[in-house]
């Protein structure tokens, strides 16, 4: 079994630069479907949930390689409108091909993504966003069909999801006439696609506000382009720091869409200072708790980085109450960090830390991407030896956690050991 070794209890010093975003990545890879040519996408992070993306286009008959960290996709002759059971079940986050494939091809198939470790995934948003357009869906066996010629249309989400407003933009590219979206998500990640898609010769505006308008119709030629940073990545390093202790400069990454998550981190006590490329963090001997994390939409609290700050906020002084409204299963991670001996009470969509003046290395084992990681940032700040498994939920989100964090002066390797 392949784990993590971690030994804590020591001061973190060091720097790190931050990878580019996953999340940004995934759908414009997915976007890239929609060109009529070739598209040179750079800072792409080798990730496993980037290896799938890639599996998918070359399934739609797109030629898809990658050097160092740039992927280059020619989408000049797609060939399929299907993605496979297996590629679906691999990652929940295919689902983002739905708009281009329907827009370029006239037709999709895919299955549900269904449940995943977060608890239940509905897609009725992207569904009802689709059928807006003017697609056709029809269910067998589990498969998803659409059909269809798109038109533009006002589209409102009841909420504002990220994928599902990805997919609405995606598909209106390929629609006649104007889209509008209304109730968008705001996340960076959807700017950044829409600077994307307008290199390649869309018409998207708006995106970073709530409502966001393509103006659809036009063929798509190749583009170039580099991701932006990854900001859960970006706090899952302050978050270590602030957990182990010590100090630590995180390089690349934007401190304005990190700035939810650096706020609670100085409101805990540590000092937090950003200069444009920059983030230092130096945390004290002992954090203190904050005030109720709530999780939100963006600009709120990321729900990515709940389980990192509450890694983090374990050994701090008094009790910090964290509210999760993005999902129903999100403190899977809190079980885990019970066996470094955090005092952690759950129930619903509330959790109560109750600071603890230690915690101590122990086996634990992740039980999704970003609760995975925290066990690394409570692993860094426990007394001795931790041993973290599950390391195929760790590796869909982060390029190198151990590299980076050596760089941040940690001492954690990955190695083999026998259960
Ligand atoms: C994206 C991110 C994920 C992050 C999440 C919330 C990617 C690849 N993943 O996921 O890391 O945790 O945003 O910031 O970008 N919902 C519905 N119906 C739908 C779609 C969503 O009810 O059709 C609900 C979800 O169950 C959830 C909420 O909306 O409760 C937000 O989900 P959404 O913003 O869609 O998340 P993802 O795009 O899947």
């Amino acid at each position: 079994m392949k784990v993590l070794q971690i030994e804590g209890g020591r001061p973190l010093s060091g720097t790190v630069r931050i990878q580019g975003a996953k999340n940004s990545v995934l759908p414009i890879l997915a976007a890239t479907v929609l060109a009529h040519g070739t598209c040179t996408v750079h800072n792409c992070p080798d990730l496993t949930d980037v290896v799938h993306t890639l599996d998918i286009l070359r399934c739609l008959g797109c030629r898809a390689q990658r050097e160092g960290d740039t992927v280059t996709v020619d989408a000049s002759a797609p060939t399929g409108c299907s993605i496979p059971d297996d590629l679906m079940r691999e990652m929940r986050s295919s689902v983002i091909f739905l708009g281009p494939i329907l827009g370029r091809m006239g037709r999709a198939e895919l299955s549900y993504p269904g449940g995943c470790e977060l608890g239940p995934r509905p897609i009725d948003l992207h569904l009802h966003a689709l059928r807006a357009l003017g697609a056709e869906i029809s269910e067998q066996n589990g498969r998803l069909f659409f059909s269809g010629r798109l038109t533009g249309a006002d589209i409102t989400l009841s909420l504002p999801s990220v994928g599902a407003t990805e997919n609405a933009i995606l598909a209106a590219i390929c629609a006649d006439g104007t889209t509008t979206i209304t109730n968008a998500a705001r996340e960076p990640e959807i700017v950044d696609l829409q600077t994307f898609l307008n290199t390649m010769g869309a018409d998207v505006r708006g995106a970073g506000s709530s409502v966001i308008s393509v103006r659809g119709g036009k063929s798509l030629h190749g583009g170039e382009h580099t991701a932006m940073a990854d900001r859960i990545v970006c706090a899952t390093y302050l978050a270590a720091v602030a957990s182990a202790g010590g100090e630590g400069e995180v390089t690349g990454a934007d401190w304005r869409q990190i700035s939810p998550v650096t706020t609670v981190l100085a409101e805990a006590g540590c000092a937090v200072h950003s200069t444009e490329d920059t983030i230092h963090i130096a945390a004290p001997r002992r954090l203190r708790a904050t005030r109720q994390i709530r999780t939100a939409p963006y600009p709120g609290f990321p729900t990515d980085a709940q389980a990192l700050v509450m890694a983090a906020l374990c050994k701090a002084e008094g009790a910090t109450v964290f509210v999760e409204n993005m999902f129903d299963s999100r403190y899977r991670h809190v079980d885990e960090l019970s066996r470094m001996g955090a005092d952690i009470r759950v129930e619903g969509k509330v959790a109560v830390v109750y600071g603890v003046p230690r915690l101590t290395g122990a086996r634990v084992r992740s039980t999704d991407l970003r609760g995975g990681a925290a066990l690394a940032v409570a692993a860094l700040g426990a007394e001795g030896e931790s041993f973290l498994s599950g390391l195929g939920h760790i590796d869909r989100g982060y390029a190198d956690l151990e590299g980076d964090l050596t760089a941040l002066g940690a001492h954690i390797t990955r190695r083999e050991i026998t259960e």
